[in-house]
């Protein structure tokens, strides 16, 4: 069990600065997910937190020991790579086996032959066989422990990578893309594996993935990063839902948000798409807003009124379930994606012209820099009524 800190950590390969002082803090037994699109840094803070990686400033504390010049075998930790790094011509059995050899017999036991004479090797074999044991008996790969990564599925090798990494009982598993190499059916399915299996372990997870979907799932808390910083970091609802960045509103949710110019007048009435909002702005801004709307909070209405606002159907997405219109809007300029039961969209066509409404109090209101502004509560209608 370990709690993670980080203070102030900065890297810099030469000349590019991929992070900017990142400070987080992760709770024992916590499933944390470093979530962000490629590039912006983190299998360097993973790495930096493992130890392969040395960071530019800043300390790594484990449990409240700093741990920047502790190697990374010391410190605990367990990794899963993407490309799970499993021994091509050993048995799975092997596999599972070798990081506990490595770490708990000498040179001369590990020695295919010659090890079995060595004093004490027998208790220490049975140590290793009683883990690798376990372990499989964990994540139901008995059946496999002859084979060689070669003759496993994409999934099998993933669940071995996991295992090799359990063998050691670690303090925390530190996991970076470990399903991105799996078909979208299993990704989905290994999800709540590794979930039940956190579940199980009660272990510290610190998890990174650039799929946003898995970030909601899985996590006690995401970090959503973006160019070397942590944007925002909370429990997926909380992100989803009251987003402090347009970049993170954009990023998270999935079609993505709708955004589009808002209007404001002297009397601080937000306008979108000639529609204005019920809210205002606790503090006034005059100009550059932008108006997010989640496509669930977009639906098709029967009228046509100062609520709604209308445009032209361009691309229908029937997924069975639900089903998403694409519409111009603003003459063409911007484009929003509703939600729509199927039923009620299979009688429009694309090029129809549609009337759209929205749910009250759910618009996301950002400044021209992307920050999140504050709306009244309740609604200023309300207040005069
Ligand atoms: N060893 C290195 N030398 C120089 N630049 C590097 C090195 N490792 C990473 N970078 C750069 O640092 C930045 C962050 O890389 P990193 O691998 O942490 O991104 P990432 O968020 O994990 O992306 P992805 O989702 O694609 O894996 C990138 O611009 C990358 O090119
Ligand atoms: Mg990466």
């Amino acid at each position: 069990m370990a709690r993670i800190t980080l203070d102030g950590i900065t890297k810099a390969f030469g000349n590019l600065q991929v992070l900017n002082s990142v400070d987080l803090d992760i709770a024992d037994g916590e499933f944390l997910t470093l979530v962000g699109p490629s590039g912006c840094g983190k299998s360097t803070l993973l790495r930096i937190i493992a130890g392969l990686e040395t960071q530019t400033a800043g300390d790594v504390k484990i449990d409240d020991n700093v741990v920047n010049s502790v190697r990374p075998s010391r410190r605990d930790l367990a990794m899963v790579f993407q490309s799970y790094a499993l021994y091509p011509h050993l048995t799975v059995k092997q596999n599972l086996a070798t990081p506990l050899q490595l770490r708990d017999m000498n040179v001369a036991e590990r020695l295919p032959l010659i090890g079995r004479f060595m004093p004490g090797f027998k208790t220490k074999r049975a140590a290793v066989d009683a883990a690798v044991k376990d372990v499989s008996e964990t994540l139901q790969i008995e059946h496999l422990m002859d084979r060689k990564p070669g003759q496993l599925s994409g999934g099998q090798r993933q669940r071995v990578a996991v295992g090799r990494a359990m063998v050691r009982d670690p303090a925390a598993f530190l996991m970076d893309e470990p399903l991105s190499n799996l078909d979208a059916a299993l990704r989905v399915h290994m999800r709540a594996e590794l979930s039940a299996l956190h579940r199980s372990l009660g272990t510290t997870f610190v998890y990174v993935t650039h799929d946003q979907a898995e970030a909601l799932t899985m996590s006690d808390r995401m970090a959503v990063m973006m160019d070397g910083d942590i944007l925002q970091i909370g429990e997926p609802d909380d992100v989803y839902q009251d987003p402090k960045d347009l970049r993170v509103a954009e990023f998270v949710g999935s079609p993505k948000i709708n955004t589009v110019p808002g209007g404001i007048d002297e009397g601080g009435r937000l306008t979108f798409l000639g529609v204005e909002l019920a809210r205002r702005l606790k503090v006034p801004a005059t100009k550059g807003i932008t108006i997010g709307l989640r496509p669930e909070h977009l639906y098709l209405s029967p009228e046509k009124d100062g609520k709604t606002f209308t445009g032209k159907l361009t691309y229908k997405e029937n997924l069975g379930s639900e089903a998403f219109l694409y519409v111009a809007v603003n003459y063409g300029e911007d484009s929003v994606i509703v939600r729509a039961d199927p039923v009620e969209a299979h009688d429009i066509s694309v090029g129809d012209e549609v009337s759209i409404a929205h749910v009250p109090g759910k618009a996301l209101i950002f400044d021209e820099d992307g920050q999140r502004l504050e709306l009244t509560h309740p609604p200023v209608h309300e207040v005069v009524a």
